[in-house]
C-alpha cells in the first residue's frame, strides 16, 4: 500500500519523508488555505523533494476551465496529479488531461458508480472519501470494498486512493481490503507506530539494560 501525506504543510511532509513514509502527497483547496501559502508556490516546493505523485486540485467547475487550470498545475512538475471533482465536467476534464499524459486524481467520490465512471474516463486515481461517509452514519469502508471488487472484475488500472482517513483503524481496514493507496493527515500516519505494549516493553528493556550496566557505544 502506498502512503500519501494529506497536507500542504511542508515541514510535516519533510518529517514523514525522513521516515520513508511518503510515497506521494495530496492537497485540496482547504489544505492550501490552512497552509496560508500560494498554491503554485507551495506545490512547487513540495514537488522539489517528493518524487511520487503530488495532487493539486482545480477550482474551476466547467470542463474547459478545469482543463486550462489542470494544464497550468501540471506544468509545475512532472509528478503533479491534477485533481478534479467527480462531476460530469470533471470527468470530461479527466479524459482530456489523462489523454495528454497527465496523472489525474478524481476526487469527492462517494459511490461505486462514480468510481466506475472515473475509471472509464481514464483516472489515474479515484479518491473515495471514507471519513465523510462515516460522518453521515454510512460506512465509508463498504465503498472501498465495492470499488475494489468492481475494478478487479473488469481489470481497471485506476488506483483506489482511500481518502478522508481519520483514524489508524481506517488505514488498517483499507489495507485489508486492498486499497492501492491511502492518504492521511501526518498525525494519523505517525500514530500507526504507537502501541502501549511497545512502550511498556521498551521501558522494561531499558531498565534491565541500566541494571546490568549494558553499554554499546
Ligand atoms: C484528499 O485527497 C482529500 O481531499 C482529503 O482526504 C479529505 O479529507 P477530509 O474529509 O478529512 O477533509
Amino acid at each position: 500500500m502506498k502512503f500519501f501525506a494529506d497536507t500542504a504543510d511542508v515541514d510535516a511532509i519533510r518529517e514523514l519523508d525522513a521516515l520513508g513514509l511518503v510515497d506521494g502527497v495530496t492537497t485540496n483547496p482547504s489544505l492550501i488555505k490552512k497552509s496560508g501559502r500560494d498554491i503554485l508556490e507551495v506545490t512547487k516546493e513540495i514537488c522539489s523533494f517528493i518524487e511520487g505523485p503530488v495532487s493539486a486540485e482545480v477550482i474551476a467547475t466547467e470542463a474547459e476551465a478545469m482543463i486550462a487550470e489542470g494544464r497550468k498545475l501540471a506544468a509545475i512538475a512532472s509528478n503533479i496529479a491534477v485533481k478534479v471533482p467527480l462531476t460530469l465536467d470533471g470527468l470530461r476534464a479527466c479524459k482530456v488531461l489523462s489523454g495528454e499524459g497527465h496523472m489525474v486524481n478524481v476526487t469527492l467520490c462517494f459511490s461505486a458508480n462514480q468510481a466506475l465512471l472515473a475509471a472509464k474516463a481514464g483516472a489515474t486515481f479515484i479518491s473515495p472519501f471514507i471519513g465523510r461517509l462515516d460522518d453521515i452514519s454510512l460506512d465509508g469502508m463498504d465503498l472501498i470494498s465495492e470499488i475494489r471488487q468492481i475494478y478487479d472484475n473488469y481489470g481497471f488500472e485506476t488506483q483506489i486512493l482511500a481518502a478522508s482517513i481519520r483514524s489508524v483503524n481506517h488505514v488498517r481496514d483499507a489495507a485489508l481490503i486492498g486499497a492501492d493507496v491511502m492518504t492521511a493527515p501526518p498525525a494519523v500516519i505517525k500514530a500507526l507506530a504507537a502501541h502501549p505494549l511497545t512502550d511498556k516493553g521498551l521501558a522494561a528493556f531499558l531498565a534491565d539494560a541500566e541494571a546490568a550496566g549494558i553499554k554499546i557505544v
